[in-house]
């Protein structure tokens, strides 16, 4: 698994930056090893399924994302990949469901088959419901923080995040403007719900799990989150538009075969792209003020806009 590194850092910044990002997608790829249950368990199918899913694929973008974040604020890095792996599990289902027929109806996804595809739609469906409780249950492990409610408030963030107020609320929206031609505060709100909801929160949960976040620090990196959390789905909606399956290891041009609005049907590919340039200058203002500390979320806010999958 590799990023496609951002053109505009410098050299020596980039290896850099790709060790680092390579050592933290290796933690995340064995934390969730770990927290699946085996497909040898029963039932074998289900976790066979759930482990396709999760397992071995994917950018890792938002484990990445609660690193840098709890990095910036001392937080241990055991700790930070039990939250990170409990934001890629929801992702991973939210992956699952936004696949199958009854949504977005792709066949491909991370360069293989979709769940319902290699398995079936009743399987997928509850590999996403699986998933979902597996990240709570992980986030949930007794001792993972010493201040139980500090743990209490990670689980809240969590699930308002994931429910009806953040990424499930999002894709009701999205799945009820098919067809539609969206305002773009509309077309925001819906991009705010189904997408930035969950790289807000990676940022958030790597933050608490220091002992006693900053508050003041907190507030910076929240509004670097909503930032870069529009900006991502920008970005997807651009290269969604632009970019081939291959690449893409997710089929190319989906949104506008279903008739989706997006940042490119609404403002043109120009615009949209000024657009994500414009959420990424603010993302990297908001944590300018910690110089040099800030430069893993720094420069994960250049891939995220960067990016060509
Ligand atoms: C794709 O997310 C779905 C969106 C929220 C736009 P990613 O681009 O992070 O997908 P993976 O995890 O790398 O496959
Ligand atoms: C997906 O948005 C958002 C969630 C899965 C919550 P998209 O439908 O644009 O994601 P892709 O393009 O299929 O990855
Ligand atoms: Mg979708
Ligand atoms: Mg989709
Ligand atoms: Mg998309």
């Amino acid at each position: 698994m590799k990023l496609v590194l951002c053109k505009l850092l410098p050299k020596t910044t980039m290896s850099d930056f790709s060790a680092w990002a390579a050592r933290i997608q290796a933690r995340a790829e064995s934390t969730l090893d770990a927290l699946l249950p085996s497909e040898n368990v029963a039932p074998q199918r289900l976790h066979a399924a759930m482990r396709y899913a999760i397992l071995g694929g994917g950018k890792r973008v938002r484990p990445l994302l609660a690193h840098a974040s709890g990095e910036l604020f001392g937080a241990s890095a055991d700790k930070l990949d039990i939250a990170a792996a409990a934001v890629e599990m929801i992702h991973a289902y939210s992956l699952v469901h936004d696949d199958m027929p009854c949504m977005d109806d792709d066949d491909l996804r991370r360069g293989k088959p979709s769940c319902h595809k290699q398995f079936d739609d009743a399987t997928a469906l509850l590999v996403g419901d699986a998933l979902q409780s597996l990240a709570f249950q992980a986030l949930a492990q007794p001792g993972l923080c010493s201040n139980a409610g500090q743990q209490v408030h990670m689980i809240h963030l969590l699930a308002v995040a994931s429910g009806s107020r953040g990424m499930a609320g999002g894709q009701a929206i999205d799945l009820a403007s098919v067809g539609l031609n969206l305002s773009q505060q509309e077309l925001e709100f819906m991009h705010i719900h189904k997408t930035g909801a969950l790289i807000r929160v990676a940022v958030l949960l790597g933050a608490h799990c220091a002992d006693a976040p900053d508050e003041k620090k907190l507030h910076a990196v929240d509004r670097y989150a909503k930032s870069i959390g529009l900006a991502f789905q920008v970005v997807d909606d651009i290269l969604d538009a632009k970019a081939d399956t291959a690449t893409l290891g997710k089929t190319a041009g989906k949104d506008a075969k279903n008739n989706k609005p997006t940042y490119v049907t609404i403002l043109g590919l120009a615009q949209a792209r000024e657009f994500a340039a414009e959420l990424h200058a603010d993302a990297v203002a908001s944590i300018a003020p910690f110089g040099s500390e800030g430069q893993r979320l720094t420069q994960l806010a250049d891939f995220i806009t960067e990016r060509s999958f």
